[in-house]
């Protein structure tokens, strides 16, 4: 069965249950994605039909709200602070170093799928910025040689 078929049962279940809510579309969204991952393309269709939506109605939504993905989540995630403690001790030129090393922009993810970019506004760390959080874990006082390592240690497992 292709990819994107497989999905279809769990997606007329959440419908199923969801339709008749208020403002279902939301719920509907994150239901899809939290139980395939992300919101597939074959999904928008399906939605837009049981909520009486129009297809650019739900994409528009789906690209509004950032922590909606079209594309499979990356083997890690890393979201790097870009609040006002941790911007006033070096956060831009960590992203800036980061988005060049990658390759991809914030919320972009590598060409492989090994890790997704998102910039994240405060992790509670601001005492010990700069700071980010890599698979849900953070790691405080970066310097540029750290964020490097902590960047070439999501991809050595795959090669190695
Ligand atoms: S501003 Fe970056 S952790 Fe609070």
């Amino acid at each position: 069965m292709p990819d994107e078929l497989q999905h279809l049962p769990l997606i007329h279940r959440i419908l199923e249950r969801e339709r008749h809510t208020p403002g279902a579309l939301l719920p509907i969204l994150h239901a899809v994605q939290k139980g395939i991952g992300y919101v597939p393309d074959n999904a928008v269709p399906e939605i837009a039909h049981a909520l009486n939506l129009s297809l650019a109605e739900v994409r528009g939504v789906i690209s509004f709200y950032h922590d909606f993905r079209t594309t499979p989540p990356a083997r890690h995630t890393l979201r790097l602070c870009q609040a006002e403690s941790c911007r006033s001790r070096g956060a831009e030129a960590l992203a800036a170093q980061v988005r060049e090393q990658l390759g991809v922009d914030d919320h972009g993810t590598t060409a492989d799928g090994s890790l997704s970019l998102r910039p994240v506004y405060c992790l509670g760390a601001c005492a010990c910025s700069p700071a980010l959080e890599l698979d849900g874990q953070v790691h405080a006082r970066l310097t540029p040689e750290r964020l490097r390592e902590l960047v070439d240690g999501c991809f050595t497992e795959v090669t190695a």
